[in-house]
């Protein structure tokens, strides 16, 4: 049976290991310069309603190197923009390609695309989750930290998506999730309540940043305005001034915590500019592992 990665919470542990496992050997042989075309002759198809370059770059170069080719398709020149229905794209879509990758607002929209499309189907982002940016980050941790036991990872700002896929995450791996979040700005609530239940080494939630990068050994943060909210650009920007990932802030974390953006970065408003380029800054190696973390999704799923 086809396989989707819609949301980190139906993934098992083992699904996280393999990925892990596989990035890593993906990336060592890219490294090495060993060609592996396993997917060669294979399509993905590349459903984009936001923007991106991360995403999109690592998701066609990854195909590229594993030997098979990325259709970019933005909605808006598909005829699903003008009305053509999910279930009938997903399955026109799936008697011409291998695997399909959306970003899109809807997280309902993508789940309804893959219970149509007889192919794969891979959340490139929603409103709600953005699973890939977590698989890397994780990846990114593991090659820092060694493992997840016993570490403390403290998500700093609005409870977005990203927020809400790191409480998928911690409900698989063993390491404690705080999370630091304005009043309002709390991740999904349903997805918290699962998150509180399920959690292996448990979640917190503070208001006060502070409180939650206390000892931490990861300090993360994405933007205060997330795509599809830039009408609220402005209050956000005002909420969120005490939630700046910064030398202060930093301070109050282990010494050696690594600082994780998952980009695009606004210095001077979620990071200064002094942590994100400071000697605790991951996010270079962080971006660069969408593309073996992603490479081990496409391998596995298509
Ligand atoms: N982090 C991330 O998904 O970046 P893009 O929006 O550039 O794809
Ligand atoms: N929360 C951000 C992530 C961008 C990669 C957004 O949705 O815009």
């Amino acid at each position: 049976m086809k396989k989707d990665l819609l949301r980190l919470s139906d993934l098992e542990r083992a699904d996280f290991d393999l990925i892990f496992q596989k990035a890593k050997h993906l990336k060592q042989m890219q490294k090495d310069g060993i060609e592996h075309t396993p997917l060669k002759g294979k399509t993905l198809g590349m459903v984009f309603d936001k923007s991106s370059t991360r995403t999109r770059i690592s998701f066609e170069v990854g195909i590229f190197q594993l030997g098979g080719v990325a259709l970019f398709l933005s909605s808006r020149d598909m005829q699903l923009g003008r009305g053509e229905e999910i279930a009938d794209t997903a399955k026109i879509m799936s008697r011409y390609l291998n695997g399909i990758m959306i970003r899109t607002y809807s997280q309902a929209l993508v789940e309804e695309f893959a219970l149509n499309a007889t192919i794969p189907v891979i959340n490139g982002l929603t409103d709600l989750f953005h699973p890939c940016q977590i698989l890397s980050d994780l990846f990114t941790i593991m090659e820092y930290k060694g493992m997840f036991e016993g570490l403390k990872v403290s998500y700093i700002g609005d409870g977005n998506n990203v927020a809400n896929s790191w409480i998928n995450a911690a409900s698989k791996l063993p390491f404690h999730l705080t999370l630091a979040c304005p009043e309002h700005y709390e991740p999904d609530a349903e997805v918290l309540k699962t998150g509180k239940r399920q959690a292996i080494k448990g979640i917190d939630v503070y208001r006060d940043p502070g409180d939650a990068v206390k000892d931490a050994d990861c300090v993360y943060t994405d933007v205060w305005v997330s795509m599809g909210q830039e009408s609220e650009k402005e209050a956000r920007s005002r909420i969120f001034i005490p939630y700046q990932v910064n030398s202060d802030l930093l301070r109050q974390a282990k010494n050696d915590a690594i600082v994780m953006h998952c980009l695009p970065a606004h210095r001077g408003e979620e990071i200064s500019a002094e942590a994100m380029n400071g000697p605790q800054s991951v996010v270079w190696d962080q971006a660069e592992n969408r593309l073996h973390v992603q490479k081990a999704i496409m391998e596995i799923l298509m």
